[in-house]
């Protein structure tokens, strides 16, 4: 499409400070992901695009849907997919740049979140054998047990960096031991290593042109973990064990099984997209417990309601804030025409807090009765590991609340992480 409903004369300039709480936008506002104030607080921007201009054109080159109902059925609805990958991508560089010589393009052009039908469905069918019902209540002991090792290492302290100290190490433990890389057999430098890398790489899924410095990084952080996940894969084809690893080696759709190439794309992918996310599910969840002391303290003496607790967690502040599709052809949101191969990024954290459809949708309430938040996508690439998520947010929640009912973080001034996909923060001080 080339005329735009909306456009802006220069980048933020109808934009008020920060420190105005009343968030007026005039037309000209036009989104744009690396906008700094989404980092701070995004949601003023989310409720103004919802009430005012829920189908946005930003002049970056794409659209931008904020109310539940539509970033629902862009996530669901067969008209969109996810399209030409090296076209997407190039649309943020200048023309002549070559997506697929870099290797982090490359990996994520291959990741089966990022592609459509038939392959999709192939991939996705292999990793859902391998990562059944059966295997995630087999973890749950085995998370509490974690847990609650992490937690004796560190109640002595009296305080700790949340996100590095817990958060960060609980998933990637979880991740490992599902993997079947045995504690004995990591050690943490490695295990640091490793999370670093995936924290790096993962810089590719943001929505805009990388300068050449992070996407040089990029290609050598995928590089490093490719070799790594290889060294596991081999090992266990000539050892096999009881462990995802094995199960994806052996997983089989008929006579297809995962390339060799296939096998450590899925397993990068798995371990990024279960570690980021639910490490920042732990901190996001911690400071909006602590901002709302009264929820903390609710969760301390009620923690049946954990679960509930995460669910609200993951609605009100989610860590992962949108996805994108691409029109596979012609179509209309609300009557607002939409060309085939024009991208629409949804915002689903946005559509969370619609009060179309969530009454007070702003306020923090783990008694919130049930409802469908859209923080773990819908359609075909409704998010495999929910169920993970889930039980490790309860059985951390559970575990903080108990043992520490007394821990405080410091609210103000919250350390927000720069990117807008992945929300969560670079730190998260908290004593006891
Ligand atoms: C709080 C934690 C998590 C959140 C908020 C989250 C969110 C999401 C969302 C929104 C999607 C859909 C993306 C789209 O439609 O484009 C997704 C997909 C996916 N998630 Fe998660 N996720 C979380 C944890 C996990 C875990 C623990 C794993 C694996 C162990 C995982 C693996 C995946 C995979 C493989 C997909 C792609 C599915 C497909 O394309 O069919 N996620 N996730």
């Amino acid at each position: 499409m080339s005329t735009c409903p909306v456009r802006r004369p220069a980048r933020g300039a109808s934009i008020p400070p920060p420190c105005f709480r009343i968030f007026t936008m005039t037309r000209t506002y036009s989104f744009d992901p690396a906008d700094p104030e989404l980092r701070v607080d995004p949601y003023p921007r989310f409720r103004w695009l919802r009430d005012n201009d829920p189908v946005h054109w930003s002049d970056l080159g794409f659209w931008v849907v904020t109310g539940y109902e539509d970033a629902r059925d862009v996530v669901r609805a067969e008209v969109f997919g996810q399209g030409d990958f090296v076209a997407n991508i190039a649309l943020f560089y200048e023309p002549g740049f070559d997506v697929l010589a870099h290797s982090s393009y490359r990996w994520l052009s291959e990741v089966f979140v990022m592609r459509d039908p038939p392959d999709h469905t192939r991939l996705r069918k292999l990793v859902v054998q391998a990562l059944d019902a059966r295997r995630i209540t087999a973890m749950r002991p085995r998370i509490a047990a974690i847990t609650e090792q992490l937690l004796d290492e560190l109640e002595p302290r009296g305080s700790m960096d949340v996100i590095h100290d817990f958060a960060y190490r609980l998933p990637t433990r979880v991740m490992c031991d599902m993997l079947g890389i045995a504690a004995h057999e990591v050690s943490e430098e490695t295990l640091g290593k490793l999370n670093q890398a995936i924290a790096d790489s993962f810089i590719v899924f943001e929505t805009r042109a990388l300068a050449p410095a992070e996407l040089a990084h990029a290609d050598a952080q995928i590089d490093f973990l490719t070799d790594y996940f290889d060294g596991i894969f081999e090992q266990r084809r000539r050892e096999p064990r009881d462990d995802l690893t094995t199960a994806l080696v052996n997983a089989r759709d008929g006579n297809a099984r995962l390339s060799r190439e296939e096998l450590s794309t899925v397993v990068i992918g798995l371990f990024g997209a279960g570690f980021e996310t639910t490490a920042h599910m732990i901190g996001n969840g911690l400071l909006t417990l602590q901002r709302f002391p009264e929820q903390w303290e609710l969760l301390c003496r009620e923690p049946a309601l954990a679960r509930q607790a995460v669910e609200e967690i993951l609605r009100y502040e989610s860590s992962l804030q949108a996805t994108y599709r691409t029109a596979l052809e012609d179509t209309v949101i609300r009557g607002t025409p939409i060309r085939k191969g024009q991208r629409v990024l949804a915002i689903l954290s946005a559509g969370n807090r619609d009060p179309a459809v969530l009454p007070d949708a702003e306020t923090f309430d783990i008694r919130r009765a049930p409802h469908k938040p859209l923080s773990f996508g819908g359609g075909i690439h409704f998010c495999v590991g929910a169920e993970l998520a889930r039980a490790e947010g309860e059985v951390a929640f559970t575990a903080l609340t108990r043992r520490l009912p007394q821990l405080r973080v410091d609210t103000r001034d919250p350390a927000w992480r720069a990117g807008f996909l992945f929300r969560g923060l670079e730190r998260l001080q908290a004593r006891w």
